[in-house]
């Protein structure tokens, strides 16, 4: 159990007023953490600054947009004023921003807006926090939330996989680099997971949930927990040796690839004729 204590650790998360990174906040506050939020929306900051208050967690809760050089510069010296050093940055912020459309028809606003969310603030964070990171060496280490989606073909997502998987790449690469001073760098790729940015149990019809426990190996949906239990571990003791690893948490969806379940308990790899789920994209008629 010692393994899992995170007194005397600092963590900072990103986007930590919401989803996946609140509930990484809020595992990492039960370790024993001090925890740094960084939210841009300042209602989920304030609510989250009160909840980690109110357990007795310590905290610093800051209101700030991390695509923003300036903003992350100014939240790297309150870090430092107030700790001196980071022992785990969870680069959490990430958004699809809803663009779901073929490739032929994006744009390069587009493009730019979801590198600014999914990949940009990823360097600009890190690169800030590097001094601090070091400060905690050795044993500190860096988590970024890549996706499924940067792990295989996602049709009319086209760049935001791109960015997901440009996260693969930024970790194994600076894996290498940092590895000589004990710095580790990790990554956790999410399946489809319930938060106020997918909002996946309600947009499934009432007629279709029985469809929902075969859909995944594991029968569900993600929960904000399941990602907080790989990140508790990255952070953690217990991966001292793993670095540059991008770790699925998916219900085993890429495990099971092209299969699926039938109505009936089967499996098959053959297409399934049944008004199953919900569908992207224009249907043909
Ligand atoms: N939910 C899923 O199904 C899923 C699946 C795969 C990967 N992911 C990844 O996990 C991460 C978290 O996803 P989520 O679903 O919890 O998201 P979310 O939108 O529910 O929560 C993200 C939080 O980040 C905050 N935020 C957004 N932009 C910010 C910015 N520029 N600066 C500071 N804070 C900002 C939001 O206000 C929100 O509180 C993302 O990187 C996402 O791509 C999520």
């Amino acid at each position: 159990m010692t393994l899992l204590d995170f007194r005397g650790k600092v963590a900072l998360i990103t986007g930590g007023g919401g989803g996946i990174g609140r509930a990484i906040a809020d595992a990492y506050a039960q370790l024993g953490a001090a925890v740094v939020i960084a939210e841009r929306d300042a209602q989920r900051a304030q609510s989250v600054r009160e909840y980690l208050e109110g357990q007795g967690a310590e905290c610093l809760v800051i209101e700030a947009d991390v695509t923003d050089s300036k903003q992350v510069r100014s939240l790297a010296e309150e870090v430092e004023a107030r700790f001196r050093k980071l022992d785990i940055l969870v680069n959490n912020v990430g958004d699809s921003l809803g663009l779901v459309k073929p490739f032929a028809d994006s744009s390069e606003d587009e493009w730019d807006s979801l590198y600014a969310i999914n990949l940009r603030h990823v360097f600009l964070v890190t690169h800030a926090m590097l001094p601090l990171l070091r400060a905690a060496a050795p044993g500190s280490s860096v988590i970024s939330l890549s996706s499924v989606e940067g792990l295989r073909g996602y049709p009319l997502g086209v760049a935001y996989a791109a960015f997901k998987a440009g996260i693969g790449a930024f970790t194994k690469s600076l894996a290498c680099e940092l590895g000589p001073e004990q710095i580790r760098v990790n990554a956790i790729a999410c399946e489809t997971t319930e938060t106020e940015q997918i909002q996946i149990v309600k947009s499934v019809k009432l007629e279709h949930q029985p469809y929902v426990p075969r859909w995944f190996p594991l029968g569900r949906y993600g929960r904000p927990e399941d990602a907080a239990g790989a990140a508790v571990y990255l952070a953690s003791d217990l991966a001292a040796w793993v670095t540059g690893d991008t770790i699925l948490v998916d219900g085993g969806a890429l495990a099971q690839g092209g299969w699926r379940q039938m109505r009936d308990g089967r499996w098959t790899n053959s297409p399934i004729i049944e008004d199953a789920h919900r569908g992207y994209g224009p249907a043909k008629t």
